[in-house]
């Protein structure tokens, strides 16, 4: 499989319109994870760079936002077709850098351009209000305005699809912005530039910083008083830094941090839809997602068997090279997150935990992690408290409702929940219960445009996808409008 479009594959970075090398010249180099190859080397930006990219988005704020939502929605329409008539180049790319089997890039690709054909329409809808006035000759409104210049920092698990859900609504709605990608993952965000490029949006509207220092970038964007949102997706420790840092100029923040997903089956659950869904949620990406189950409770009466027919399901993971077809886990993307997975499961083994299915690195590539099961995991364990970020399960077992909620909501994360159940009381019970910004019922995807994706506690806020997706790259601006007087 190799890349037809070859002008998707750029090096220099997007800025005010133009592809420009580092003011230095320094490149960092973006490799391939299954085997540690290079792809190519990009440039690598800092902050005198990125400054400039501000002023460039900073500039071309009232130029975009004085456009109609109808103009601006164009631009993005085109956008969208040209991220879909380049599908499968895009996913190769995705594959190539990120690892994830192609089969999720292609998915990925859809996933990612249904932002920006969502938010081109609903970028039109961003009404205000007329309020009852408190006086006769007085009328009150509530328009909604753009909050101005954006910057998005995002993650190399989605290398696409987390930045069109940022990019698009603050596009749609008239903001200009500053994208920073993951150092791991560049290459699709540049190749978005690309695409937007081609779209028409003018210089300045959409920039794309790649830096191997996101320290460095991520200082400039959380300081500069001419940004005025930062978005976020990534880790919970990262996301309280770049708070920290945008404090001292009050911007708006969307922050979607880390997660601790507890999958909860009940005694009354479909068991093999309750596997499918567990599969779907837990290994979806290779484990590589916020929204992945970290821990899974199964009711006393139905634990054999939910457990024996989800290592069936698990030992049936083919694991290896993303770019070959039947691959359902990919590798891990560096070496640390192999470390990492490597600390957790030792550590639970070492505390009493037992093996189900895996728990070795994989054969086939040095970042190949096999498909592990764990059982009799203690909520103590290093594996029950922390991300673990790897195709690793660890299972507990319960007897009752309220012991199974008080150990699902015993974590200071609270992004995704997932639990499978036919009793539609409880069913309420346990949904209004759970301290979770996402809730999936008897199912184990809950990820798409329409919906609002987010998290509570720990896990940060804001809303990104959906109507209120759009709501937090708008401010919200009252006029009182005197003197209306009768004639
Ligand atoms: C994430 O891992 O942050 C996003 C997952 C998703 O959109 O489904």
């Amino acid at each position: 499989m190799t890349i037809q479009e070859t002008s998707l594959l750029r090096t220099s970075a997007f800025l005010d319109g133009s592809w420009i090398p580092a003011d230095s010249g320094r490149t960092f180099a973006v490799t391939n994870p299954f085997n540690r190859e290079l792809i190519v080397h990009v440039a690598n930006l800092g902050a005198p760079e990125t400054e400039r990219a501000v002023a460039a988005a900073y500039k071309a704020f009232p130029i975009w936002s004085g456009k109609t939502a109808g103009e601006r929605s164009q631009i993005l329409r085109r956008w969208y077709e040209l991220v879909m008539d380049y599908k499968e180049d895009l996913a190769i790319l995705m594959t190539l850098e990120q690892g994830k089997p192609i089969s999720e890039s292609r998915a990925e690709v859809n996933y990612g351009a249904s932002f920006v054909e969502w938010f081109a329409e609903e970028g039109k809808r961003a009404y205000g209000d007329v309020i009852p006035s408190h006086r006769r000759d007085a009328r009150i409104l509530a328009v909604k305005q753009p909050v101005g210049v954006v910057a998005a920092i995002t993650p190399w698990n989605f290398p696409i699809a987390m930045i069109t859900r940022k990019v698009a609504p603050a596009l749609a709605v008239g903001c200009t912005v500053v994208v920073k990608p993951a150092e791991d993952t560049p290459l699709c965000a540049l190749a978005l530039a690309y695409l937007a490029e081609r779209a028409g949006f003018p210089p300045g509207v959409f920039n794309v910083i790649p830096s191997d220092d996101p320290a460095e970038v991520g200082k400039v964007l959380t300081t500069d008083p001419r940004v005025r949102k930062v978005s976020f997706t990534g880790s919970t420790p990262t996301g309280k830094l770049l708070m920290k840092q945008a404090a001292g100029t009050l911007k708006k923040l969307s922050l979607e941090l880390g997660g601790n997903a507890p999958f909860i089956v009940f005694n009354d659950a479909d068991i093999q839809s309750a596997v499918k869904g567990a599969i779907a949620s837990k290994y979806r990406n290779g484990g590589q997602t916020c929204v992945c189950t970290n821990r899974f409770f199964v009711q006393d009466g139905i634990y054999d068997q939910f457990t024996a027919a989800f290592a069936e399901a698990i030992s049936a993971l083919k694991v290896g090279n993303g770019m070959d077809a039947s691959v359902d886990i990919g590798p891990l993307i560096n070496d640390s997150a192999i470390e990492k997975v490597n600390r957790l499961v030792n550590d639970a083994l070492d505390r009493g935990a037992r093996v189900m299915v895996g728990a070795e690195l994989s054969n086939t590539g040095p970042r190949c992690y096999s498909p592990t099961l764990l059982l009799d995991v203690d909520p103590e364990m290093d594996i029950a408290q922390e991300e673990i970020f790897g195709p690793v399960s660890s299972v507990f077992r319960f007897t009752s409702e309220a012991e199974v909620i008080a150990k699902a909501n015993d974590t200071p994360y609270g992004l995704a929940a997932y639990f499978y159940g036919n009793d539609h009381a409880r069913i309420w019970r346990v949904a209004e219960a759970l301290d979770y910004g996402m809730v999936g019922i008897n199912t184990g995807m809950i990820s798409t445009a329409v919906a609002p994706f987010g998290g509570v506690k720990e896990s940060g806020f804001g809303r990104e996808g959906s109507k209120y997706g759009l709501e937090d790259y708008l401010t919200v601006k009252y006029l009182c409008w005197g003197g209306i007087e009768g004639e």
